[in-house]
């Protein structure tokens, strides 16, 4: 029998299940242009609210992946690993992790992002640095992986093409949030990416894509299985995004941050998630190498040398400052209980370092420094937040985004664990 869309929209919308041929249809369709936007976006809130079967879901994400090329990797002639973030606010671990991970023996094959809204991009946070390019061949890219062990370049456009169409229909219709269109979007480019095992740091809290544990788990989950399905050999960490990671929000900021890390020192959170997640990386490697070892050895510091000079990149050269910094201070004194991930992210959003739309430009230079973290104590008068500006007007934005984001109080807050859950 010939296949109807009305048919997969109507099967979808009572909650069938839609075989093969009709998936097949349905988004070869969308691609080539046979299926109209409007279909398409009934299917997706009709899948939003009904969901996809783990069969229906894999068949769903190997059409997308079948919408264009996946990367051969055979011959870097290294296990390869990658890791994905569902992204977060001062998630600078990907430029500690790659080249540490590398350093640990393994390729890391990371094709990352620009950021949109409130967390940010790795493309961008990289781009601070003078000379540095996103843009790799993938027959460099592959003599990359060989010669130094890790890469982060932008996606070539015949990665799952079918993804960016679709991502930008469910933005307008609000059909973003449905698990199965996340985890196969997320997943059909990381299996494309030609990696062999993959971890997954799926952000829970404010600052996260999905903010309750229960979805981001449930998240977490379905990629897991269609990872292992895509013979991609898969692990999620869930990890805490209720306050910043870090000290430091914004594009410079944070690769300064994330140098002190791989030099020994920063911030301990950071260190943290990203010797969690770089256990589970080596260990899906099948390499005998302690991260921690290898982190303090200084091995992982030359490596992300050698991948910024492979991507014309200068390592030397001074990062750009803001031309000013507007300090806030707490207003009471005692414990402080709780600084906000969103909103910090929002506020270096609106003083530049992140974009609206994706064809906006960042500032390399803005963003925001927290001085003080959940737990530590603060006295009236101390400086909680620095903004740092580059365009003065931008400033009464940034304040407002963060009304009722400083939260003091007489008792500590709890401390919270920074990995909440392991999924395999
Ligand atoms: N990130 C993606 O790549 N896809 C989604 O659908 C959501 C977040």
């Amino acid at each position: 029998m010939a296949t109807d869309i009305l048919d997969v929209l109507r099967t979808k919308r009572d909650g069938g299940t839609l075989t093969d041929e009709q998936i097949h249809f349905a988004l070869s369709g969308f691609t080539a242009g046979t299926v109209a936007d409007e279909q398409m976006a009934a299917l997706c809130m009709a899948i939003l609210f009904r969901g996809l079967s783990p069969t229906e879901l894999s068949t769903w994400t190997q059409v997308m992946l079948d919408s264009g090329s996946t990367l051969d990797l055979a011959a870097v002639g290294r296990p390869t690993v990658d890791k994905h973030s569902t992204g977060g606010v001062g998630d600078k671990v990907s430029m500690i992790l790659v080249p540490l991970v590398a350093a640990c023996g393994a390729a890391v094959p990371q094709l990352a992002g620009r950021g949109l809204g409130h967390t940010g991009g790795t493309l961008d946070k990289l781009g601070a640095i003078a000379g540095w390019s996103p843009q790799l061949s993938p027959a460099d890219m592959v003599s990359a992986l060989r010669d130094v062990g890790g890469v982060i370049c932008g996606a070539g456009d015949d990665l799952a093409p079918a993804d960016r169409r679709l991502y930008a229909l469910r933005d307008v219709t609000a059909t973003v949030e449905a698990i199965p269109l996340i985890a196969s979007s997320i997943m059909s480019k990381k299996i494309a990416s030609g990696t062999r095992a993959l971890v997954l740091d799926v952000k829970v809290g404010s600052g996260a894509f999905l903010p309750e544990v229960d979805r981001a788990r449930a998240l977490a989950a379905t990629m897991v299985g269609l990872g292992r399905d895509h013979g991609v050999d898969t692990v999620a960490l869930l990890t805490d995004m209720e306050t910043p990671l870090g000290r430091a929000c914004g594009n410079a900021l944070e690769v300064t941050e994330s140098i002190e890390v791989l030099q020994g020192g920063g911030p301990a959170d950071v260190r943290e998630v990203t010797l969690a997640l770089a256990r589970e990386m080596v260990a899906l490697a099948g390499l005998d190498a302690d991260p921690a070892e290898v982190l303090d050895s200084g091995r992982a510091m030359d490596v992300f040398d050698a991948m910024v000079r492979v991507q014309g990149g200068d390592p030397e050269a001074p990062l750009p400052a803001a031309s000013d910094v507007v300090e806030l201070a707490a207003t009471a004194t005692g414990h402080l209980r709780r600084l906000d991930a969103r909103a910090v992210g929002i506020a270096a959003w609106r003083l530049g370092a992140g974009r609206a739309r994706k064809e906006d430009p960042v500032s390399a230079s803005a963003g925001i420094v927290c001085r003080a973290k959940p737990g530590d104590r603060v006295i009236a008068g101390q400086v909680v937040l620095e903004l740092h500006v580059d365009d003065p007007d931008r400033v009464e934005g940034a304040i407002a985004a963060l009304e009722g984001a400083i939260e003091v109080g007489d008792t500590p807050a709890e401390p919270r664990p920074l990995v909440l859950d392991r999924i395999t």
